[in-house]
């Protein structure tokens, strides 16, 4: 169980691109500009600041990057850049690495897992500010914050962009952080994955209740090399309905004019068996096409072939002005994260890492791959968010934010249970209310009623 004593209720963390608000995001786009006007000047920001990089999955630019900025501002870092040479090794979970190392080792802990949900375990169980640098495929919040600032850079805003994203949507992290970003700038986002690795319910879910965002069929076809690999484009827009009025047929948007391609590397490392082998890619004949003529070429990095060697001279390229702006990105987010600068912004409402309710779910995160149903079943209670506007009732992983509808409720005290739509399930006062899936999951846990 947490020791909710030990965490300190002020600090902030970076678990998903939700724990900044807007405003702060785009506070801290100019303070990495006074950042890289000149790297070596700020030697003093953190100086005496230690940075922990725990990194359970390989790395070479979030890792660097992250030590490099904090050598930068001045302070010092210790690494586990191989899980083969830590505890995690011998068996010892996250929650005991990091409340170890997040003492009196280290102010401030960067962490990378392969499970979804770690980064959110590892914020909850350390009293220092914990930042995302990747958990499985759930999100890469700091990727993102590159991704934006570098293309509020290149095209001098972010709302109303044409955004395609193509190849991976299902496993890349990248992608999930950036899709919230971008909807929350009302950019319009353009779907063109590989065949089997469509961006998942959950996401989509998430972008539609929280942003409005809708989706209809969409038509690119002049993008030689990454068009024709996908038959399921989707156009995803937040526009108010009389801007969708301006699309003749809903149904299927013509995209002719883009400003962005994010590609992504198929995440072998988390599928298997799955065939690549029609992998979109894109080269110069794909920039060629009239649609791409001011579209930037963008990609998180390692590329391995989506994208020809011969297009790094295009001027549209900005793959590595994206990991080169990672440094002076994550100088002002840990200079904010560790209190040395303050944004005039306020916070998000609700930051990502507040409790749920743990003793009103009867279920398990469905997703086989959260932490929860991976090391964390030894220590950690299952953990949901009410999605309250959801009819029947929607409950959201506290870790990973898969969801699962939970069509019966139970009180808590009487140990009874109705299908969410019978007058008795409405009854139960919000405090005495147990969710469960299912009238066997029910049973099983010892409700019994006129449902069952
Ligand atoms: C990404 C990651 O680790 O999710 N890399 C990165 O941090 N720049 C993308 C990837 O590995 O494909």
């Amino acid at each position: 169980m947490i020791d909710r004593s030990m965490v300190n209720p002020t600090k902030r963390d970076l678990v998903s691109i939700e724990d900044l608000s807007t405003e702060e995001i785009l506070e801290l786009f100019h303070h990495a500009d006074e950042f890289r006007a000149n790297l070596r000047a700020w030697s003093d920001v953190c100086r005496g600041t230690i940075m922990a990089t725990l990194f359970f999955e390989p790395s070479t630019r979030t890792r660097l990057s992250f030590e490099s900025a904090m050598l930068r501002l001045g302070g010092g870092v210790i690494t586990a850049a191989d899980e083969k040479n830590t505890s995690r090794s011998k068996g010892e979970s996250l929650a005991d690495t990091v409340r170890v190392v997040g003492g009196s080792y280290a102010d401030i802990l960067v962490v990378r897992h392969p499970e979804d949900g770690a980064a959110r375990v590892a914020a909850r169980y350390a009293r220092v500010p914990v930042i995302n640098g990747g958990d499985g495929a759930h999100e890469h919040p700091t990727q993102t914050l590159c991704d934006l600032y570098t293309l509020w850079k290149e095209k001098g805003r972010l709302e109303g962009l044409e955004v395609v994203l193509c190849g991976d949507l299902r496993y890349s992290r990248t992608i999930h952080s950036f899709c919230y970003a971008l909807a929350r700038f009302r950019a319009n986002i353009v779907t063109m994955p590989y065949p089997g690795f469509e961006l998942p319910d959950y996401v989509l879910h998430r972008l539609r209740r929280d942003f409005g965002v809708q989706a209809a069929a969409a038509s690119v076809s002049d993008l030689p090399g990454i068009a024709g690999s996908s038959n399921a484009a989707a156009y995803l827009t937040a526009s108010r309905p009389h801007q969708l009025a301006l699309f003749t047929n809903l149904t299927n948007v013509e995209v002719n004019r883009i400003d962005a391609i994010y590609m992504t590397r198929a995440q072998r490392e988390r599928h298997t068996g799955q065939d690549t082998t029609n992998y979109p890619r894109l080269s110069r004949s794909t920039l060629r096409a009239a649609a791409a003529k001011d579209a930037s070429v963008m990609h998180p990095l390692p590329r391995v072939d989506e994208i020809d060697y011969d297009v790094d001279d295009d001027p549209r390229s900005i793959y590595f002005r994206q990991a080169e702006l990672g440094v002076p990105m994550r100088m002002a987010l840990m200079a904010f994260l560790m209190g040395k600068i303050q944004l005039r912004a306020s916070p998000p409402l609700l930051l990502s890492v507040a409790p749920g309710m743990t003793a009103g779910a009867g279920i398990r995160c469905r997703n086989e791959r959260c932490i929860t149903n991976n090391e964390g079943v030894r220590y950690l209670v299952a953990d949901f968010r009410l999605r309250d506007a959801e009819v029947p009732p929607v409950l959201s992983c506290a870790y990973c934010e898969r969801e699962t509808e939970a069509r019966f409720v139970g009180h808590l005290e009487a140990r009874t249970v109705h299908r969410y739509n019978e007058p008795e399930a409405r009854q139960i006062a919000a405090e005495h209310r147990v969710y469960f899936e299912s009238e066997a999951q029910a049973a099983a846990a010892g409700f019994r009623g006129s449902a069952l």
